[in-house]
């Protein structure tokens, strides 16, 4: 039913899910992650023996094409028709697949009855209005991160989704990478205590920027650099990170203050290239976040802080602080025995090691490379997303929606918006009353 490459990725997180199912306790852990219930074994077989979905994609630049690699090898979907408003992009992506029909307005394409779902893979700032058009239109509709441009958009796109009944996805991946769904379950039953606080940062070394034929492109083909259609780090990269912190923490942050900056890449573009923010929950909280894109010795890291330990979720490991104490006590010995100190300092904070390569890296997945060591998953090829668009294709076929999905993606994006926000006007941000769903705690 599904080939070799899949069935060892996807069979891995949905066996994981149906085990659970069967396990004592495991049906309270598996309400942790609730959007998963329907991506079980049996569910995905079911609707294999229903039929294929027929997908249309809108949008086939970078990520567009990404995705008809993945659909390509998920055995329940069918690409139908593609379409795009560049007629380069849109010829790759009829290369890849050769009979799908091709447009170039995306209301055409969505008048096409034969297509049951819908993925967007367009710049930020079309997100809202192409995902109402396809929503109306009676389209199941998986549009990539983040949810809009602005707030209002944000809230228009999901009062339409709450009085459509058609299958909303975000492509929130995280939500559907195994070591991250183990990780939340993990910090959920009290692996590293109470948590305390969280540091998130995301930095690389690249000006974003994209080679341009000619000057009359530089704004579709560039788009990231330019406000009208992008909100810069915070949506680009940030959304991912905050929607894991909101998600481990179940609760919304509500307020934010921070700089923003173009530090280094100043060529015209519009956003920011260094951004630097505290989100503070109501109970004092916080969620340090940092990104830049001029260096990139720190990489990517999500650091959920606990009394008892830090999980890193995106390298896949957790440290526990008794491991550190191991080493501290270990080290006073060496110490003492070295005449170091002349009496056992208890007190004193001297000998306590607070170095971070002191603790012992646990990994998350056992069988993941690089997490035993520490070492970063930036750019592992199982990051979930070929999982939640095999779980889109699914929906697509059985109508049944994955919960908090589109809930996670709005809280993520107003949360990056608020962020630029603060930047912007240089002054503390609160969660705007109109912006709260019912979906979000405090
Ligand atoms: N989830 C992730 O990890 C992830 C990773 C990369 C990109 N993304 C997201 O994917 C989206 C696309 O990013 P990208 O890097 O592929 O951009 P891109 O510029 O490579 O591709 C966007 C494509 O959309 C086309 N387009 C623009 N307006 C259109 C319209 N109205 N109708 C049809 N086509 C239109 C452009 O011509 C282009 O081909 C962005 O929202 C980005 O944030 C998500």
């Amino acid at each position: 039913m599904t080939n070799n490459r899949n069935e060892s990725i996807d069979m891995g997180l949905r066996n994981f899910i149906k085990t659970l199912g069967c396990m004592t306790g495991g049906t309270a852990l598996l309400a942790t992650t609730p959007w998963l219930t329907s991506c079980t074994p049996e569910k995905l077989e079911e609707a294999a023996r229903e039929r294929r979905a027929r997908i249309g994609v809108i949008g086939t630049g970078s990520r567009g094409q990404y995705h008809i690699h993945n659909l390509l090898k998920i055995q329940i979907a069918e690409i139908v028709a593609l379409c795009d408003i560049y007629q380069p992009n849109l010829d790759a992506a009829a290369k890849l697949v050769p009979g799908a029909r091709l447009y170039k307005d995306h209301r055409k394409l969505l008048e096409d009855k034969d297509i049951d779902g819908v993925i967007i893979a367009t710049p930020l700032g079309t997100h809202a209005a192409l995902t109402i058009d396809s929503l109306e239109a009676g389209k199941h509709t998986f549009c990539e991160k983040a949810m809009a441009l602005t707030m209002d958009q944000c809230k228009a796109v999901y009062d339409k989704y709450r009085d459509s009944d058609r299958v909303l996805f975000y492509c929130m991946q995280r939500m559907y990478d195994e070591k991250y769904v183990k990780a939340f379950q993990m910090i959920r039953t009290g692996l590293i205590g109470d948590i305390v606080g969280m540091r998130c940062h995301w930095f690389r070394n690249a000006d974003w920027r994209r080679e341009v034929p000619s000057p009359e492109l530089e704004r579709l083909i560039n788009w990231r650099l330019y406000r009208e259609n992008s909100a810069g780090l915070m949506t680009e990269l940030g959304s991912h990170q905050l929607e894991v912190c909101t998600l481990v923490a179940d609760k919304m942050p509500t307020r934010v203050a921070g700089f923003g900056d173009i530090v280094y890449w100043k060529d015209g573009r519009e956003v920011y290239d260094t951004v630097s923010l505290t989100y503070q929950f109501g109970d004092g909280r916080n969620i340090v976040y940092e990104s830049l894109i001029s260096n990139k010795f720190n990489g990517m890291e999500e650091q959920i802080l606990g009394k008892a330990g830090t999980v890193d979720l995106s390298k896949g490991v957790y440290y526990l602080e008794e491991d550190d104490l191991v080493f501290g006590v270990r080290q006073l010995l060496t110490q003492v025995r070295d005449g170091v100190f002349a009496a056992v300092p208890t007190a004193g904070p001297s000998w306590r090691p607070e170095l971070r390569d002191k603790y012992v890296p646990h990994a998350i997945l056992k069988q993941a490379s690089g997490a035993a060591t520490g070492q970063n998953m930036i750019g592992e090829q199982n990051d979930g997303s070929d999982i939640i668009l095999e779980a889109f294709c699914q929906s697509c076929i059985t109508g049944e929606r994955a919960r908090n999905v589109v809930e996670e993606c709005y809280s993520a994006t107003i949360l990056c918006l608020m962020g630029n926000q603060a930047m912007d006007e240089k002054r503390v941000v609160s969660l705007p009353e109109e912006y709260i769903i019912p979906y979000m705690k405090f």
